[in-house]
C-alpha cells in the first residue's frame, strides 16, 4: 500500500496534508509514503524531516507513481494524478458543492474522491473531521488579526496615563469558530458578547464567560438543522435577529463573524447601514468571507474601509497559521484512515456510514446523494 502527498497546488494554499508524525504512523500500520519534495516548506516542514520519519521525498510524477490512496489539502487537479494506481482513493477536501467541474473529472478519471467536508457529526467521527479542527484555529486567528488592525488594546490597563478601556467583542455564529473566537478575545481582555442561531448555543456562550444576545419571543427559534448545523431562518426571525444586532453592534469594536449553513451562500448577518452605526476604529473580521460573506462589503484578503470601520477576512484562514493546522489536518487524515484499517488486507475499508458521506466518486460516476 503505498500513500503519497503532494505539494499543495492551490493558489494561497501553506498547508500539507502529511506530516512526520503522521509518516512514521502510516508506515507502522504497513503502507510505504512518498511526499513530493518542498511539500512541507511552506508549513515549516523540512524534506528532511519528512526523510527522517521514512517517507521518499521525490518529484510529483514518481510520488504518485502506483499510489493507492493519495492526500491532500485541497484536492489536487487529476492531471496531477497521473500514474496513480486504477481507482485510487484521493483523500481530501473537494468543495464538493462549487466544483462540480474537478468532481466530474474524478469520476472520470476512475478515482474514489473521499470528500473531508462531508464527514458525518458523528462522535466517533470528531477526530476525523477537519472542518472542526481547521475553524478552530481560525476562529482563533481572526481575533488575532483582528485585534491586529484594531488601534486600541484588547484589555482595560490602568496606568500613570490613565486608564485604557477594555474592547467590546462580540461574535456572530456559536460553531467551533466562534466558540474558540470568544475564548481568544476573552483571553486577551475584551468584554465579549455572541449570538447564534441555535439556542443550544446559549449555554455554551455562558460557560466561556461571554454574554449570550438571543432573539427573544419570536417562534420557532430553535435554529437547529440536521447534523448540529444551523438551517436557514423565517423572515420573521431574521428581522428581529436584524433588529437585535442594529442595537448592539453600534456599541462593539470588534466583530468577529463565522456564520454557516451547509450548501449554501453564508447568511448575510451585518449590512452597510449597521456598520454606519459603529465607531470608527472598530473592526469586523468576516470569517464566511470565502462563502459569500456575512458583512456587506466585505472582500477576501483586503482590509475594506467603511464609514471609518475596518472590515477583513482571509480566502484562506487556516493557511495564516500552516504549521499548527497542517499538524491537526494531517492528524485527521490518519485518524480516518487508520480506523478502517485491515490489517490482513493491508488497507483501508470503510464502513458503509461514513464511507457513504465522504464518497464522491467510483467506478468512474459520482455517487454521493447530496450530489446527484
Ligand atoms: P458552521 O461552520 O456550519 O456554522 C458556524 C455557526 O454559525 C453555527 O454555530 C451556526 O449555527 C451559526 N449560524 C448559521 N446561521 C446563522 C445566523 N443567521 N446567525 C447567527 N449564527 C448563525 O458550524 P460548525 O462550527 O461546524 O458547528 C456547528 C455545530 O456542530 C457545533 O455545535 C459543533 O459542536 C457541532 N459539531 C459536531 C461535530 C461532531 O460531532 N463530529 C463536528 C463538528 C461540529
Amino acid at each position: 500500500m503505498k500513500i503519497a502527498a503532494l505539494k499543495e497546488s492551490a493558489p494561497g494554499e501553506t498547508r500539507v496534508a502529511i506530516t512526520p508524525e503522521t509518516v512514521k504512523k502510516f508506515i507502522a500500520l504497513g503502507a510505504s509514503v512518498s511526499v513530493e519534495k518542498g511539500a512541507g516548506g511552506s508549513a515549516s516542514v523540512s524534506d528532511a524531516a519528512f526523510e527522517d520519519a521514512g517517507a521518499q521525498v521525490t518529484a510529483a510524477a514518481e510520488a504518485v507513481a502506483g499510489a493507492q490512496i493519495v492526500l491532500g489539502v485541497q484536492a489536487p487537479d487529476t492531471m496531477l494524478l497521473k500514474g496513480a494506481a486504477d481507482g485510487a482513493w484521493v483523500a481530501a477536501t473537494f468543495d464538493p458543492f462549487a466544483q462540480t467541474g474537478r468532481i466530474a473529472a474524478y469520476a472520470k478519471a476512475g478515482f474514489e474522491a473521499l470528500s473531508m467536508e462531508f464527514m458525518p457529526r458523528i462522535t466517533r467521527a470528531q477526530s476525523m473531521d477537519v472542518l472542526s479542527s481547521q475553524s478552530n484555529l481560525s476562529g482563533y486567528k481572526a481575533v488575532l488579526a483582528a485585534g491586529h488592525e484594531y488601534g486600541r488594546a484588547f484589555p482595560m490597563m490602568m496606568t500613570a496615563a490613565g486608564t485604557v478601556q477594555a474592547a467590546r467583542a462580540f461574535v456572530m455564529g456559536v460553531g467551533v469558530a466562534g466558540l474558540q473566537a470568544i475564548a481568544t478575545a476573552k483571553r486577551l481582555g475584551a468584554q465579549v458578547s455572541a449570538t447564534d442561531v441555535r439556542s443550544a448555543t446559549r449555554e455554551q456562550i455562558a460557560s466561556l464567560g461571554a454574554k449570550p444576545i438571543f432573539v427573544e419571543d419570536v417562534a420557532g427559534i430553535e435554529g437547529e438543522g440536521s447534523g448540529g448545523y444551523a438551517s436557514e431562518m423565517s423572515e420573521e426571525y431574521q428581522r428581529a435577529q436584524a433588529e437585535l444586532v442594529s442595537r448592539h453592534i453600534a456599541r462593539q469594536d470588534i466583530v468577529i463573524t463565522t456564520a454557516l449553513i451547509p450548501g449554501r451562500a453564508a447568511p448575510r448577518l451585518i449590512s452597510d447601514a449597521q456598520i454606519a452605526t459603529m465607531k470608527p476604529g472598530s473592526v469586523i473580521f468576516d470569517l464566511a468571507v470565502a462563502q459569500g460573506g456575512n458583512v456587506e462589503g466585505s472582500q477576501a484578503d483586503e482590509v475594506v474601509i467603511r464609514h471609518g470601520v475596518k472590515i477583513m477576512g482571509y480566502s484562506n484562514t487556516p493557511s495564516h497559521l500552516a504549521a499548527d493546522a497542517s499538524a491537526l489536518f494531517a492528524r485527521n487524515l490518519y485518524n480516518f484512515l487508520s480506523a478502517f484499517w485491515d490489517q490482513e488486507l493491508g488497507k483501508p475499508v470503510l464502513d458503509e456510514e461514513i464511507g457513504n458521506a465522504v464518497r464522491l466518486t467510483k467506478g468512474g460516476v459520482i455517487v454521493n446523494e447530496r450530489l446527484k
